[in-house]
């Protein structure tokens, strides 16, 4: 199965980019999924479609035409699914301390909840093979890495607060009853989480595997957009996860003319050259600005042939990895590919098991493979845009 994130600074055109690939997979005979995990959703509307068939999928996938199915995430009623117990509880807390019940309903939904829940599903989805591509409509960029990060934080979260918490409470329940006048989590609670962690168990490495997960990163030729594109780039590979395209879209074509677009063509010509240049490692795909929005199977095809010519557009673009371990004599390196980032700003602590690498608010922890725990490491240095780190025999 081949999964694809679509990402990009808010308005730049993931959700009509994603659409479009869609379209353009299930005429070539993919089985094909669209996802959208941004709660605002609008992948319907792209498609100019009826929202009550989306509503009457209830947040389940819900056949658009032959081929392509599309799913757009119900965050209220997954929540209740899949976390009932975390759920409950944060609810009553909320609730004793004087939130209003309406209210504490909403705020128990925490930020990240939305991105738990479709990783929950492209995890069902690559266990059962029921699609051959997922594309995934992802909110603008902070959010998106959020919902990448979510795997890596949770196992480190499981493995080092979780089973300490729940003994905790264990001993401290009984003695702690009645006396905070504030509800303790039950064991229920515990049983919720970790259940839901078994569910989610191998998808942090289906989202690291540059054979089945890719990031497209969608963008226009402005200052602002490509600088968070950018950023976007680098963060994705901090979490390792594999960018192979870089998609400009709204390029203004040649016939747009007079002079207030011709200033506007040039201004885009210097970005465009810039895009090429910073981005030379992944390909680089057009989409020109079109006469009006893009709307509809006409409009999406449109955008699709503009974009893919003839090609199949689900095969993943590079096999490579952001983060390797290789190995040096008998040394080991750590190489992990953080392009756009001065070194001043890459934070790196080692603890036994665990390397954590900071960017700015940023955490990864890379668990050491078991040769090198304890092992500690030589100072980090930079080759272009990789970060090696050696760890002596
Ligand atoms: N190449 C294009 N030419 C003309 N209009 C476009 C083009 N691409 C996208 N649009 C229009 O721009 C608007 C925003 O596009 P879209 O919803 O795909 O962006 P988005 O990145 O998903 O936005 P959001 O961050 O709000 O989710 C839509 O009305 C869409 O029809
Ligand atoms: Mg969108």
């Amino acid at each position: 199965m081949r999964i694809i994130l679509y990402t990009g600074k808010g308005g730049v055109g993931k959700t009509s980019v994603t659409a479009a690939t869609g379209l353009r997979l299930a005429a070539l005979g993919h089985r094909t999924l669209v996802m959208s995990i941004d709660p605002a959703h609008s992948l319907a509307d792209a498609f100019d479609m009826d929202r009550t068939l989306m509503d009457h999928g209830g947040g389940k996938p819900v056949r658009i035409r032959e081929n392509l199915d599309m799913q757009e995430i119900l965050i209220q009623q997954e929540v209740k699914r899949h976390w009932a117990s975390v759920y409950d509880y944060v609810t009553k807390m909320l609730h004793v301390s004087g939130i209003d019940e309406v209210v504490a309903d909403e705020l128990a939904i925490f930020p990240g909840m939305e991105e738990i829940c479709s990783l929950l599903y492209i995890n069902q989805y690559v266990r059962e093979e029921t699609y051959d591509v997922v594309l995934v409509d992802c909110a603008p960029t902070g959010e998106s890495l959020r919902f990448i990060s979510i795997p890596t934080t949770l196992d480190w979260y499981m493995s080092k607060v979780f089973k300490l918490e729940r003994r905790v409470m264990k001993v401290a329940r009984p003695l702690l009853k009645g006396v905070a006048g504030v509800p303790l989590p039950e064991d229920d609670m515990f049983v919720n989480i970790e259940t839901l962690f078994n569910s989610l168990r191998g998808i942090d490495s289906v989202l690291r595997d540059a054979e089945m997960t890719t990031v497209r990163l969608v963008t226009n030729p402005e200052k602002m957009v490509l600088k968070e594109t950018q950023r976007a780039f680098m963060y994705f590979c901090l979490y390792g996860l594999t960018v192979d395209a870089v998609i400009i879209n709204r390029i203004l074509p040649d016939d747009a003319d007079g002079e207030f677009m011709d200033a506007w063509r040039k201004t885009q010509q210097g970005y465009l050259e810039n895009i090429e240049e910073f981005f030379a490692s992944v390909p680089i795909w057009r989409v020109p600005m079109f006469r009006g929005e893009v709307l509809g199977t006409e409009g999406l095809e449109r955008l699709g042939d503009a974009l893919y010519g003839d090609e199949d557009p689900s095969p993943p673009n590079t096999s490579e990895a952001p983060m390797s371990f290789t190995k040096d004599g008998d040394d080991t390196l750590l190489r992990m590919k953080l392009p756009f980032v001065r070194a001043a700003e890459i934070d790196l602590s080692a603890f036994n098991d665990e390397l954590v690498v900071q960017i700015g608010n940023f955490k990864r922890h890379v668990s050491l493979p078991r040769n090198l725990v304890g092992v500690k490491p030589g100072k980090a240095r930079r080759d272009g845009d990789v970060l090696e780190i050696a760890f002596p025999a």
